[in-house]
């Protein structure tokens, strides 16, 4: 059976068809500057001398194309368009919904959102209209299709950019007036068709919440978690249903421009899976902030990887991009340290290298006015290609041009760390864990540390997609387990995969009703032979250390959560020391042995020591090691992307001195891009980065199995 996994399923394209180029280049905003021709001039010249080959235009657009209403004006945006395609440049063409004209909150004050207060805003900033609003849609609706039909056949246009940052800037994207609320009791009706279903599913009983009819559902109750959940949820489904609404207004008229919209990151309270459904290209802003006075750098680079391994995996097999980045520092962020060129090239490596084929920022140039006028772009306001920035810049765009073989190459991961969003809410709204969604990122992202410092791809994965294909699954702290999940979980040992599951896994449904009969949940506990019965919530600078069962030597220690965790049938690994509450001995690490595969658990949360002894079991289990027969040193970079005959190595050193690293094997291999050299070691200087092209002596190719 095919799976999202297997590249055939998948052809590979090009993030704008037929555009064979890494994309590089900005947000631009020309309507700032129809005053002065001679500067839209002088951005024509400087983007043919900094390469860049990709513009987001019109996102903030809207006065300007309907600077009164039903007036439009389309004759500075056709100039535009004409120069970018003469200049060899795709456009990536943005509704203009993200900020609508003050002309139109004024007449039709329903377009703005209503607060939990229930008060409409008044016209202000961005991103903040109704979802629910007829005037606002059928606004949108019109400039859309103005927009698809002037523009569908212009050689300039190559993706449509669908608003911008939904659910950004504006609370949370809720809204609050009649017809929000209207359409939140009919998603309930349609989620579970009776009233009573839905009091069964919330544990309505609590507190008599016993509803009896959908009005009496207030969503900003949160007293039972589960309605704050479903809201949340319904939230969402408004914003995919948005960007459903949008992308029908301009898709009949152009097939073949894929559709994207930009998300935010790994973002607590958005479910990004779900609004990919929607897109035919996922995009991501990305603000890692990347400067040398930043303490800790490898965290931020631990974050981005893992950020771009969960993102690339919303459409396997396809490309994503980094639409928005910055190529100095924004200027909301402080302090306001400059970005070194190392660090700017590290960090637009690293998303390239993890499957993207674009990086773009936000801005290309800066206005002179507004809340954004310092923030980073390529074009300062001293407006030449002088400035340090504008060098990067262009270093960068003959980098990308020297990356072309890596076009259509992917990501092949035999590991797989699942992190859902639905668990990160859960965990938010209350799972005993101190520090709530955030702890349960960082647990994930300290899993996925061990493979990434080894070099190791790995997929980060939704609970709901596809990953049964990949041979070890790793699911910290997997706290809300949907249907059917759990039988996955069995099938997928028994049939030799390799599950490793923590304390606080599989202990509720969907709709946060705890699992009976001990946790973990849902058949899991015959599974994994074992009963974990409760944890240990430990104060913040206390560990509680953890010996290896076999010698007694110590491995490490638990932090944060220690669970009493008893085998029934596991084997015991690992214990934990004297210390807390928790009986000297209890086990801090199990295994279990099921059909042809196994199961681990670790009993809480593992400082990075004893996490690197579980993997490192793990690994070995698995018979997979990394493409070095050392883990990577700090500072240092590295991932891979691979088509049938080949493999790409991305490497970057933002350290202070040259690394060396020992390859597992023999290699044949030519530098692509950057600095470096490859022998019995390979060398990479500091502050540098390689770009390598790579192929096993004695052909085929080159694989990470031990
Ligand atoms: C993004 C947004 C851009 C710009 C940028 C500044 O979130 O999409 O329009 O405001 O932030 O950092």
């Amino acid at each position: 059976m095919k799976t999202e996994n297997d590249p055939s399923l998948n052809p590979q394209t090009n993030i704008i068809p037929g555009f064979r180029a890494i994309l590089h280049g900005g947000d631009y905003s020309p309507e700032q500057w129809l005053h002065a021709p001679q500067v839209l001039e002088q951005d024509r010249r400087l983007r043919r001398l900094a390469g860049c080959n990709a513009f987001s235009v019109g996102i903030f657009s809207w006065s300007h194309l309907e600077p009164r209403e039903g007036v439009f004006e389309f004759g500075w945006l056709d100039r535009v368009m004409d120069d970018l395609a003469e200049d060899g440049c795709k456009a990536i063409l943005a509704t203009p919904s993200a900020a609508r004209p003050p002309w139109m909150a004024r007449k039709y004050p329903e377009v703005m959102r209503t607060g939990r207060d229930r008060r409409r805003e008044e016209f202000n900033s961005r991103h903040n209209f109704c979802w629910s609003s007829p005037v606002f849609r059928e606004k949108v609706r019109e400039i859309n299709e103005r927009l698809a039909l002037r523009y569908k056949d212009h050689p300039a246009l190559g993706l449509w950019h669908i608003s911008n940052e939904l659910g950004g800037n504006a609370g949370l994207g809720e809204c609050f007036c009649d017809l929000c609320l209207g359409r939140w009791r009919q998603w309930l009706e349609q989620r579970y068709q009776t009233v009573d279903a839905l009091n069964e599913a919330w544990w309505a009983g609590f507190w008599s919440h016993r509803f009896t009819c959908w009005e009496e559902i207030n969503p900003g109750d949160s007293t039972l978690d589960a309605c704050a959940l479903d809201w949340s949820r319904f939230v969402n489904f408004q914003m995919r249903e948005w960007i459903e609404f949008e992308a029908s207004t301009v898709r009949p008229h152009t097939p073949d421009v894929p559709v994207t919209t930009n998300f935010m990151g790994v973002n607590p309270w958005i479910d990004y899976a779900e609004l990919a459904r929607a897109v035919d290209v996922v995009a991501d802003d990305q603000y890692p902030a990347l400067f040398a006075a930043k303490p800790n750098l490898e965290d931020s680079l631990l974050a981005t990887a893992f950020k771009h391994d969960l993102q690339r995996n919303y459409l396997p097999g396809r490309p994503f991009f980094l639409m928005e980045s910055c190529p100095e520092t924004p200027q909301w962020h402080h302090p306001q340290a400059l970005k070194h060129e190392h660090l700017h090239r590290a960090e637009m490596l690293q998303a390239i290298g993890h499957g993207a084929e674009g990086t773009c920022y936000f801005q290309w140039r800066k206005g002179r006015g507004g809340i954004e006028r310092l923030h980073g772009a390529v074009v300062d306001h001293e407006g030449s290609e002088r400035t340090r920035t504008f060098g990067i810049v262009k270093r960068l765009s003959g980098t990308y041009d020297a990356l072309k073989p890596v076009l259509g190459s992917r990501r092949r991961a035999e590991v797989a760390v699942l992190y859902d969003h639905d668990s990160r809410r859960a965990h938010e709204l209350g799972s005993g864990l101190q520090g709530g969604g955030y702890q349960y990122l960082l647990e994930a992202q300290e899993h996925y540390r061990i493979y990434w410092r080894h070099g190791i791809s790995v997929d980060v994965l939704d609970s709901r997609r596809d990953w049964e294909t990949r041979r070890v699954v790793i699911a910290p702290m997997l706290y809300l387990l949907h249907e059917g999940v759990a039988g996955r979980i069995r099938r997928h040992v028994e049939n030799g995969g390799i599950f490793v599951a923590t304390t606080l896994t599989a202990c509720t449904d969907a709709t946060l009703r705890c699992l009976q009969h001990g946790w973990p949940g849902d058949g899991l506990r015959e599974v994994f032979g074992l009963w974990d019965e409760e944890a240990d919530h430990l104060p913040e600078g206390t560990t509680l250390g953890i010996l290896s069962a076999d010698g007694g030597s110590r491995i490490g220690a638990a932090y944060s959560v220690a669970s009493v965790v008893h085998a029934e049938g596991a084997e015991v690994l690992a214990q934990f020391e004297e210390g807390t509450g928790i009986p000297c001995g209890h086990p801090a690490i199990l295994r279990r042995r099921v059909g042809k595969g196994v199961v681990f658990y670790a009993a809480g949360r593992l400082d990075r020591s004893a996490l690197g002894w579980l993997h490192k079991e793990v690994m070995d289990e698995a018979g997979i090691a990394g493409p070095f027969l050392d883990e990577l040193p700090p500072g240092v970079v590295f991932s891979i992307r691979a088509d049938g005959q080949q493999e790409f190595w991305f490497l970057a050193n933002i350290a202070q001195e040259t690394c060396h690293l020992r390859p597992r094997g023999q290699f044949e291999a030519d530098r692509l891009a950057g600095e470096g050299d490859w022998g019995q070691v390979i060398s990479v200087p500091a502050r540098s980065d390689s770009v390598w092209r790579v192929k096993r002596s004695g052909g085929g190719p080159c694989c990470a199995r031990a």
